[in-house]
């Protein structure tokens, strides 16, 4: 299949197009603006390759979506271009709007017309795959899942605007026929994973002595999933999923952030021993994020039962295997932090 992967420079983005690339005989084009978010030696490892090609470009620029389209000609567009990440939607909502939403329209009204003009078993065969989060579900107490039927209720800038973003896309699907599919996943970690979010963030800061910043009192749940289980499920959904349909993606690892961050430090402490005392000694507890979501976890026995999709990585060997990979990849990170982004706090706009 000819897959255009938009927001392929990405985190998990990168991640899928590795394994298409390097695990499967698909040719890949990744559609991506090149955000901060966006890094390309992410996907030095499948550069060479004849079945992979890139255009840089913004999502919300209808031009250079309809030419892709016309020139590469997919079977499958795998949507994961967006703003993602909390923080920064707290301090500047407009770019999630503008990315998720807009961004989202546009992808959605390009693809309308190109799937269009195709032949019916084309059109039959052809795939809109939305990538999208749990946040859209807003936040459980201690107990209960999201299953794909839980209302929507988000309740930060980029939920919202993941939300918008998942009602368009069915929108498209009902009203013109376009053949879509919505995943929502839970949080995912694993190499190559941006040094704002929570994982690789404690980490670097960890390795450079600094403070490791726990919002609240910790206490905050998320359900982990390494990120190559996530690339495995979405390719099973674009290329065995029913239109129309909806599959809810989850590790089955929920863990409190204080424990994910004393995990992170007792790795550390084995691998990379510091002089005096343990990395545990850097935990910090700061102000809480606004707004912060109390805990989610996932359902995902739909995708098990339908497509046969389990994660494979454990929380443990996932976590493991993450810090090793940032140990042995500074000069990865190491050029995010000199040019890019070097772990400050945000999201606290206006106190
Ligand atoms: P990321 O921030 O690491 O990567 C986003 C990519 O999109 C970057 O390469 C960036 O350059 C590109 N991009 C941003 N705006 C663009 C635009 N206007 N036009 C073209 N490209 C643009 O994000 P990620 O963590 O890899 O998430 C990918 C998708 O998966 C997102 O849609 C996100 O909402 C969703 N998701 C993420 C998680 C998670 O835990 N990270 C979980 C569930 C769902
Ligand atoms: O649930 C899926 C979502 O997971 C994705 O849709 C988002 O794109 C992704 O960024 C992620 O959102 P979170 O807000 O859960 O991830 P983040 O890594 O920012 O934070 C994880 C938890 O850790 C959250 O409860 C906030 C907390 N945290 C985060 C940072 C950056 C801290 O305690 N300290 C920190 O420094």
């Amino acid at each position: 299949m000819r897959i255009l992967v938009t927001g392929g420079a990405g985190f998990i983005g990168s991640a899928l197009v590795r394994r298409l690339v390097e695990h499967t005989a698909h040719e890949v084009l990744v559609f991506d603006k090149l955000t901060y978010a966006g890094v390309l030696s992410s996907l030095e490892s499948v550069a060479a390759s004849n079945r992979y090609s890139f255009v840089q470009a913004d999502i919300c620029d209808a031009d250079a979506v309809s030419k892709a389209l016309q020139e590469f000609r997919p079977d499958v567009v795998a949507h994961l271009a967006a703003e993602s990440h909390v923080d920064r939607s707290i301090d500047g909502p407009g770019d999630f709007i503008q990315t998720n939403m807009v961004g989202t329209f546009v992808m959605l009204n390009q693809t309308l017309g190109y799937w269009r003009a195709l032949n019916e078993d084309a059109k039959a065969a052809f795939r809109f795959h939305h990538i999208s989060t749990d946040e859209v579900f807003g936040s459980l107490g201690e107990d209960g899942f999201f299953t794909e039927t839980t209302p929507y209720d988000p309740r930060s800038p980029y939920s919202a605007s993941k939300a918008g973003s998942d009602h368009l896309v069915r929108a498209w699907g009902h009203t013109y026929g376009l053949p879509v599919l919505v995943t929502n996943c839970s949080n995912n970690y694993g190499p190559y994973h941006f040094p704002e979010k929570l994982i690789p963030l404690i980490i670097i800061r960890a390795l450079n002595g600094e403070p490791l910043p726990v919002y609240g009192d910790g206490s905050n749940v998320r359900d982990w999933l390494f990120v190559d289980d996530h690339a495995r499920a979405l390719q099973a959904v674009f290329e065995t999923g029913t239109p129309g349909e909806t599959y809810n993606v989850g590790g089955n690892a929920e863990r409190k952030n204080i424990e994910v961050v004393t995990a992170i430090c007792s790795i550390l402490d084995r691998l990379r021993p510091k002089d005096e005392g343990q990395y545990a000694d850097q935990i910090t507890y700061v102000t809480d994020r606004p707004g912060h979501d109390h805990r989610y976890a996932i359902d995902a026995s739909k995708i098990r039962s339908d497509l046969d999709w389990t994660p494979a990585v454990t929380f443990e060997q996932g976590i493991e295997q993450t810090v090793a990979w940032y140990l042995e990849n500074q000069s990865w990170w190491q050029d995010i932090l000199d040019a890019r982004y070097s772990t400050q706090r945000l999201g606290v706009a206006n106190g």
